[in-house]
């Protein structure tokens, strides 16, 4: 007889605009990723087994909450980690699902939010609700963050359609820093910071919605985004070496770039005229930068 097995996945995101803003009321724009977590959990024949691509005091904590007893449990991800690419919130949601599967739940998309959210907690300590709201909801998406009250969402959430589009949908350049970042020091950094640094805050919310009100036009995207960056470098979020990826992208001729995420390391996005793709990886690739294309925003 074979063993009991059931398997589950999801994506991770990227945030184009409103990151460390939106931790404080201010919106964000952000979108699934196709680069996934996939979660297997199968009845263990003899000593349970953990296969998991790190080994982290978080991920056990967060593993020993939710984790039936009795079971092997394998992690896959192609997302790469810590670097602001929403891998934790991918990994809580695919947990989430997997144990649901394994319980024999069907829940709401309302109770995966909630259940993930909890275990996204884990590892980060105030997280805003954008990246699991992203991860479950997919697409593109326009997230403000809302009065924690009990049984609500989050953050309000809008969908955005990007009509004509040019295929991948977003000509979207990831720049691996491969210096992860740690998003509850950077949090934190930032949360020491207020009030004086409120005012900037608010350009990057109001940066977002401009971008927003002009979502097809990828000129003034790639401009929303550059600007972006320099606001994220005032709140002191930004590295040196993303500075330099920063500049290497827009000297290759992306439209705009930015670090995505919490910074402090991670990645930086590059936003490209889609016929420059091409010579832009190569350009990368020759400098000895790790640059991928993954589709953006994916469903
Ligand atoms: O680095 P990530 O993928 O965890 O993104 C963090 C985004 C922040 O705005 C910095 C934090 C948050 O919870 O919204």
């Amino acid at each position: 007889m074979s063993r009991r097995a059931v398997e589950a996945s999801a994506p991770g995101k990227l945030i184009l605009l409103g990151e460390h803003a939106v931790v404080w009321g201010q919106p964000a724009l952000a979108g699934a990723v196709a680069l996934h977590t996939r979660v297997r959990i199968e009845e263990a024949e003899g000593e349970p087994f953990l296969d998991l691509p790190i080994r982290d005091a978080r991920l056990d904590l967060a593993l020993a909450r939710i984790l039936p007893a009795r079971v092997n449990l394998r992690i896959r991800s192609d997302l790469p980690l810590g670097r602001g690419m929403g891998s934790s919130a991918s990994l809580s949601l695919a947990l989430v699902r997997a144990v649901a599967l394994w319980n024999g739940e069907s829940p709401c998309d309302a109770q995966l939010l909630e259940r993930s959210l909890e275990l996204e907690g884990v590892f980060h300590g105030r997280p805003s609700g954008v990246d699991s709201s992203v991860v479950l909801g997919g697409g593109l998406l326009r997230f403000q963050r809302l009065e924690a009250r009990a049984g609500s969402p989050p953050g309000e959430l809008a969908r955005l359609d990007l009509r004509p589009v040019p295929s991948p949908p977003l000509p979207l350049v990831v720049l691996d820093s491969g210096q992860p970042g740690d998003t509850s020091a950077m949090v934190a950094r930032v949360a020491a910071r207020r009030p004086g640094i409120d005012p900037i805050l608010a350009q990057i919310g109001q940066g977002v919605d401009r971008a927003i009100a002009e979502i097809q036009d990828i000129e003034a995207l790639g401009q929303h985004m550059s600007r972006n960056q320099g606001w994220l470098s005032e709140i002191g979020v930004s590295t040196p070496h993303i500075d330099a990826l920063c500049a290497f992208a827009e000297g290759a001729g992306a439209l705009g770039a930015k670090l995505s995420g919490a910074g402090g390391g991670g990645v930086v996005i590059a936003l490209l005229q889609p016929e420059h793709l091409p010579a832009f990886l190569a350009r990368a690739d020759k400098a000895g930068v790790r640059a991928l294309a993954p589709r953006f925003p994916a469903s």
